[in-house]
């Protein structure tokens, strides 16, 4: 049979066809490729140490940006016309909030409890991302945080498993679409499997200490979730889970991932991640991290070549042929369920045909706006008035920081496209003078601009002190042990706060901050997270009032560094937490500074009348919008079961939902509740386990206890 007429070129049938013909064509060697992503040229991750190896057409990934379309498809074309098979590369890039135009960093966006702002934006990223030669991003990532001295908190969804997995289903509708095969859409992956947020003291890459009971109730839901939404592929942690370290965890990649959840795609390692094994203590012979990390179930390694031990490993009867071949199988699965084999060539189209469009721009407004939170109003300091504000004082370092705007994970973003508070503030406040002054940077010690920022302030009705952590404070391998902001900005705060005028305090950063000394000192506070290109013209939306804001925190703020881990699904203590001697600390409150779901809005809301129907299990409680502005209420139905043989935190979030109401409007809510998916607990082998009993269902303040017999 002529090459070209072989089954696994034939787009008429079924994958598993293709795979097997190609998979018995291939050699040994081949296969190994296929199993390999290298880098060619210079990663954008700084945290992705060494780079640029020699490309072979025959590897089965690369993950680097080309610089052009036409620079890709001319390697791609190595790989489909000039090797034996033909077998097309998949390109891998980590586009994590945006490709050209910069959404909102993914924790900010979960805080718009809007799952379809987070499917937009990743559409819009997948569009612009493949128009540049990408096939496939290493997003969303669905690690669940505890501990904000973690940098990588910034690029997850929050504390929450349940949120996690909607919005990691969320993000694989955007960037794979409805067939995954089309040109425009790229491969979710999601990341990092499992546990790497469980870090002790918020160190990145650190030893985690997980109970089973913790895996399968916290860390695991979010990845079922977004696997049940169809994504492709996964990507195994760094962490060392309890002693077998994720990249080389059988369980986790193969007994949950495969055989129980039915996960039909790849695994790739993280960056090194195979022969960090010796890191780890787990072994330092490179063909024994490989059999290790094969065998558990990662097929695919990126960047080191622990793999290429694969040949000596079948040969010395150390490894099964049969386990590589499943690994290849999974890779081309994906390769052919892709489209490779069908586009291998992305079309050369100019990126400004297709990125940064007008809708995107506004779409990343929108994001944005739904994405701050608003978390002090005294006496309805905000919104302000454009008609009767006659000047205005802008100060402090994020007013003209393009930087904090492209947020923690930038690629290629490029910050010059990004428009700063100072150039947007005029256009909505055209009667008002508005006197710059920056006041001080993030980090230097210096005070010597401090007179200019209050000579502004002075001279003006009301100040806007615009403040943060600065770019590249969060993200990957950029933990901290104070999470208070930097230098001298609340130096800063404070001295502008003396000057007497209103003081509307934005603060922007990739993490939970520590509010408590910077509280007292305005009048009003939003925060603005690191929120793309919408960021300053979503900002003045919200100070205008042109949107009401309904941004909800996803991430508890604690008062200090330590009440670390602190979040709003803890166990109950012992003893009544608020008693005298309930377990509390002596030196600090015990709440959170902001607790997990606190936002507030230009108007109020009033919940009243929650029943319960236990015959047909469900709830309604009739909400209100009691002020004088229409506005978008999130509703966060909780859970807790406060008797259980397997005890069970105090309470856990089963479902949310946004309501829009007008003026007085009034709504009757509806949930419907199922044992199994709400009432049920997870127990420490996975499985969900439903004990009659007493219940509490909580909604806004509302709480109502029922009782579910067997
Ligand atoms: C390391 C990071 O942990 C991971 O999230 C990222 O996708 C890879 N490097 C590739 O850049």
């Amino acid at each position: 049979m002529p090459e070209y007429e072989f089954p696994y070129r034939n787009p008429a049938l079924p994958i598993e066809q293709r795979v097997d013909d190609l998979l018995k064509r291939m050699t040994l060697e081949e296969k190994v490729d296929q199993l390999m992503q290298i880098t060619i040229g210079a990663d954008t991750n700084p945290n992705n140490l060494g780079s640029g190896h020699s490309f072979r057409p025959t590897i089965g990934s690369v993950l680097s940006y080309c610089g052009s379309t036409r620079n890709r498809n001319a390697f791609q074309r190595l790989a489909v016309e000039e090797t034996r098979l033909g077998i097309p590369i998949i390109w891998g890039f980590d586009v994590i909030h945006g490709w050209r135009t910069a959404f909102p960093i993914p924790l900010a966006q979960a805080c718009s409890w809007n799952p379809d702002i987070v499917e937009a934006g990743c559409r819009v990223a997948a569009r612009e991302s493949y128009a540049e030669g990408v096939d496939w991003t290493f997003s969303p990532m669905l690690d669940v945080p505890h501990d904000p001295r973690w940098g990588r908190v910034m690029e997850g969804y929050g504390e929450d498993p349940l949120a996690a997995g909607i919005f990691g289903a969320a993000a694989v509708r955007g960037y794979q679409g409805e067939d995954p095969s089309q040109p425009g859409t790229v491969a979710a992956c999601l990341k990092h499997f499992v546990g790497y947020a469980a870090s002790e003291a918020g160190h990145d890459y650190a030893y985690t200490d997980i109970s089973s009971r913790t895996l399968h109730e916290t860390y695991l839901p979010p990845f079922q979730a977004a696997v049940e939404a169809g994504a492709m592929t996964l990507m195994s942690s760094f962490n060392d889970i309890t002693g077998t370290p994720a990249v080389a965890n059988h369980y986790t990649l193969t007994e949950v991932l495969r055989d129980r959840w039915h996960f039909r795609g790849f695994v790739v390692s993280d960056w090194d991640g195979v022969v960090q094994l010796a890191h780890q203590g787990y072994t330092t012979n490179p063909a024994e991290m490989c059999r290790a990390a094969l065998s558990a179930g990662n097929d695919m390694e990126m960047n080191s070549s622990a793999y290429r031990n694969i040949p000596t490993l079948i040969e010395s009867g150390r490894l099964k042929i049969e386990v590589v071949d499943e690994a290849v199988r999974r890779v081309l699965r994906i390769k052919f369920a892709k489209g490779l084999f069908e586009h291998p060539y992305h079309e050369e189209v100019d990126p400004g045909t297709v990125s940064l469009q007008p809708e995107a721009l506004e779409l990343s407004r929108a994001a944005a706006r739904a994405s701050m939170v608003l978390l002090k109003n005294e006496k309805n300091t905000l919104p302000l008035n454009p008609d009767t504000l006659r000047s205005i004082a802008l100060i402090g370092p994020v007013a003209t920081d393009r930087e904090a705007s492209a947020g923690a994970w930038p690629a290629i973003i490029d910050p010059k496209t990004i428009p700063t508070l100072q150039e947007v503030l005029p256009s909505f406040f055209p009667k008002s003078e508005i006197h710059y002054a920056p006041g001080c940077d993030y980090t230097s010690d210096s005070t010597e601009h401090f007179a200019e920022a209050i000579a502004a302030a002075e001279k003006s009705d009301l100040v806007i002190v615009a403040i943060g952590e600065g770019a590249g404070r969060t993200g990957e391998n950029r933990s901290y042990t104070n999470i208070a902001l930097p230098g001298k900005q609340l130096e800063l705060l404070r001295k502008i706060a003396a000057v007497g005028r209103p003081v509307v305090l934005l603060v922007s950063s990739g993490r939970p901050i520590l509010y408590p000394e910077l509280e007292p000192l305005a009048n009003a506070i939003l925060h603005i997270w690191e929120c793309g290109h919408g960021a300053a013209a979503g900002c003045c939306d919200i100070l205008t009032g042109a949107y009401n804001p309904s941004g909800r925190l996803a991430i508890t703020f604690p008062r200090s560094v330590g009440q670390i881990p602190i979040y709003y699904n803890h166990h109950p203590r012992a003893r009544d937490e608020k008693a005298e001697w309930g377990g509390r600390y002596f030196d600090l409150d015990d709440s959170p500074m902001y607790p997990f779901g606190y936002g507030l809005s230009y108007t109020s809301y009033e919940y009243s009348d929650l029943e319960i129907s236990v015959e047909d299990l469900t709830a309604q409680v009739t909400l209100r919008n009691t002020g004088k502005r229409a506005g978008r209420e999130t509703v966060f139905w909780y859970l807790s079961d406060p008797e259980a043989k397997l005890t069970q935190p105090l309470r856990r979030l089963i479902a949310f939902e946004q309501v829009d109401l007008a003026p007085g409007e009034e709504r009757r809510l509806t949930l419907q509740l199922d044992r199994m998916h709400d009432l049920a607990y997870i127990d420490p082998t996975g499985k969900k386990v439903f004990e009659p009993g007493r219940f509490i269902l909580s909604v806004g303040g509302e709480k109502a206890e029922f009782v579910v017999a067997e």
